[in-house]
């Protein structure tokens, strides 16, 4: 009888995709240990996979010193230190493309509830202000407005997409500029800021993009400017945000990532006039979530039969 190879799985994922993992590998359930120290150091040494979805705490390496793979639940991977693990020799996959669709869905969703106050206006009726104030206020319009897209790559284009079918102005800034798309491309982000309506962020969190959206981008947007994260917390100064959203120099916001989830900004949780927040949902749906948790699936069956991978990181 052959022993099936042993995978910690330090934060779990969607359960149904999870579960099939124990096909092919033994998994061991970090985050239901009682003292998980204790755990890791049990099973840790077995262990040539770990899963997880979001963290990864540094000493996860050195406490499983026979890892090969770490297979990571999410296409952005800001979670894990890549470099360590490349000189260690340990192969990180991800779930790219398969949330595409998802998550330029729910940058949709949150440009339209941003542009047209749709929770703040479920909020009115619910409190009988229609009754006792009246009629809703009037709102800014989405079809024929100009967004600004900050990182056309897989989900930004497909956000673009979107963006297409509501009649927008869509322009868009990264490091390259792409081949072969009809969008105005911006080499200045300051630039792309000003000219826009509405500002979506869908690029990678880490070290590189920290803050990029800086109180003076914020500014630039405007007054009756919206600003849309889909990306990571980070790269939002999201306490110059929180003071652009109280002094009206920003219309307004709908962030679905913060900086250090699950907690948020206590400054966010007061402004509810120009301000929505969806708590990290954008690729939530039982479909996506199947598929995201199938790829690493197949990473790592590939990976047990011949050393490749599917979808590599590093
Ligand atoms: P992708 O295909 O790699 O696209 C990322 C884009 O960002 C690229 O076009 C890249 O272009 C641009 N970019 C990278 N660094 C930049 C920088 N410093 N300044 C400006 N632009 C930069 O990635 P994706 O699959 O679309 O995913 C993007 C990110 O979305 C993920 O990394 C993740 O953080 C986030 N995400 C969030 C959710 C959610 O649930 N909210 C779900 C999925 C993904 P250049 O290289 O030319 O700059
Ligand atoms: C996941 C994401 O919800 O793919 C990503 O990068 O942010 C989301 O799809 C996330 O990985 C889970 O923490």
């Amino acid at each position: 009888m052959t022993t099936k190879p042993n995978v910690l799985i330090y934060a779990p994922w969607y359960e149904p995709a999870m579960r099939r993992l124990d096909e092919i590998c033994t998994t061991h359930h970090v985050y239901l240990a009682k003292d998980k120290e204790a755990f890791i150091k049990e099973h840790g040494p077995k262990c040539m996979g770990i899963g997880t979805m979001h963290h990864f705490p540094p000493y996860l390496m050195d406490a499983c010193p026979n890892l090969q793979i770490i297979l990571n639940f999410g296409v952005g991977y800001d979670g894990i230190d890549i470099p360590t693990a490349t000189s260690r020799g340990i192969k990180v996959v991800n779930t790219p493309d398969v949330l595409n669709d998802c998550v330029a869905d729910m940058a949709m969703a949150l440009v339209l509830a941003g542009r047209r106050k749709v929770t703040q206006a479920d909020r009115y009726i619910r409190e009988g202000n229609w009754r006792k104030l009246g009629n809703f206020e009037y709102v800014h319009h989405v079809n024929h407005s100009k967004v600004g897209i900050l990182g056309l790559g897989r989900i930004g284009l497909e956000i673009a997409n979107r963006c297409a079918a509501f009649k927008m102005d869509i322009s868009y800034h990264q490091r390259n500029e792409r081949q072969n798309v009809p969008y105005k491309f911006f080499q200045n982000l300051e630039e792309m800021a000003a000219a826009a309506d509405i500002l979506i962020a869908i690029l990678p969190g880490g070290e590189n993009t920290k803050g990029l959206i800086n109180e003076k981008i914020i500014k630039l947007l405007g007054p009756e400017g919206l600003l849309v994260n889909v990306a990571r917390g980070t790269v939002v100064d999201n306490e110059a945000l929180a003071r652009c959203l109280q002094d009206g120099s920003l219309g307004a916001a709908a962030l679905d990532v913060f900086p250090n989830e699950p907690e948020v900004p206590s400054a966010f949780l007061n402004i509810q006039d120009n301000l929505i927040l969806t708590p990290h949902i954008a690729s939530a749906t039982h479909f996506t979530r199947m598929q995201m948790g199938m790829t690493l699936y197949d990473n790592l069956k590939t990976f047990l039969s011949d050393g490749s991978v599917l979808t590599p990181v590093n």
